[in-house]
C-alpha cells in the first residue's frame, strides 16, 4: 500500500501523514526530514541539497529520485510506505509509477491537503520542529508541554530557516509552478482524494480517516 500526501508548504502533509502512518504500520518517508538531517549530519547528500533547501527550490530530479528509491527498496518499505513531500515533479511522478511497476506494484492514493494562504502563512510562521526525532509543533495550535523542548525526546525544538517569509513566498511560488501539475496526473490515474485542511488536526485527520476507509485502506 503506497499513500502520497500532497499540498502547499505547510497545508499539514507532515502532521497527517505521520498519523495515517503510525495507524497503518506502514514507514513514513518525508523527503523534506532527509534533506534537513542529512544537511544537519553534514553528510555528502547534506552538502549537495543545502543550498536548494535553505532558498526554497527543489532539489534536483536526479538526486531526490535516487534517494526516494533507494529508501523504497530497503525491507521495511516492502509492505508499502506514506509519502510526504515526494513526488514534488512529473519527472519523479512517472520514475516512481516506473519503479513500482517494475515490482507489480502501485500508487494507490493520493491524498491533497487543501488550505487557504493565509491559513498555511500561520501554520508556517509558528512552526517548531524536533530536529532529533522530526515532531511538529505549533505555537498556538499545538505547543509543547515545556516550551522549547520536544514531548518525546526532549531535543530543543527549532523553527526552520525556509519558514522566513521571502522563503515561504518562493516555497509556494515552486509549488504552483512544478507540482501542482500532479494534482491533474493523479486525477486522471484515479487516485485523487482531496481534503479540505481547514480546523484542527483531529478534524483534518477524521477527514483523511474517513476518505480512506471508504477506499478500505484503514481500518477503524
Ligand atoms: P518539505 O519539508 O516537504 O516542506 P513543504 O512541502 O514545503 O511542506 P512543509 O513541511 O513546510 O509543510 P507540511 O505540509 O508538512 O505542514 P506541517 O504538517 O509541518 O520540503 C522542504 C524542502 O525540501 C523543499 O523546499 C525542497 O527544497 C526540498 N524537497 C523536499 N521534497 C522534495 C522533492 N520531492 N523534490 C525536490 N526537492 C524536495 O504543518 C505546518 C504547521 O502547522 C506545524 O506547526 C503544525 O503543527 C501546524 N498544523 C498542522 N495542521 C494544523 C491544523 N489543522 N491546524 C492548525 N495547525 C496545524
Ligand atoms: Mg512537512
Amino acid at each position: 500500500m503506497y499513500i502520497i500526501f500532497l499540498g502547499v508548504p505547510g497545508a499539514g502533509k507532515g502532521t497527517q501523514a505521520t498519523e495515517v502512518a503510525e495507524k497503518l504500520k506502514l514507514v513514513y518517508i518525508a523527503t523534506g526530514d532527509l534533506f534537513r538531517q542529512a544537511i544537519g549530519g553534514e553528510t555528502e547528500l547534506g552538502m549537495r541539497v543545502k543550498s536548494y533547501v535553505e532558498a526554497g527550490k527543489l532539489v534536483p530530479d536526479e538526486i531526490t529520485i535516487k534517494m526516494v528509491l533507494d529508501r523504497l527498496s530497503a525491507p521495511d518499505a516492502g509492505r508499502g510506505a506514506i509519502l510526504d513531500g515526494f513526488p514534488r515533479s512529473i519527472k519523479q511522478a512517472e520514475a516512481l509509477d516506473e519503479a513500482l511497476g517494475k515490482e507489480s506494484k502501485a500508487i494507490d492514493k493520493v491524498i491533497l491537503i487543501k488550505v487557504s494562504e493565509e491559513e498555511l502563512l500561520k501554520r508556517l510562521g509558528g512552526r517548531w520542529t524536533c530536529p532529533s526525532c522530526q515532531t511538529l509543533y505549533h505555537e498556538v495550535s499545538s505547543p509543547p508541554k515545556v516550551w522549547g523542548k520536544c514531548d518525546r525526546c526532549g531535543a530543543r525544538l527549532y523553527q526552520r530557516r525556509d519558514d522566513a517569509p521571502q522563503i515561504v513566498k518562493r516555497r509556494l511560488r515552486v509549488y504552483f509552478a512544478q507540482t501542482a501539475a500532479l494534482i491533474d496526473y493523479y486525477e486522471k490515474q484515479g487516485k485523487l482524494i482531496e481534503v479540505d485542511g481547514k480546523g484542527e488536526v483531529a478534524e483534518v485527520s477524521e477527514r483523511i480517516t474517513q476518505a480512506l476507509t471508504q477506499g478500505e485502506f484503514v481500518a477503524r
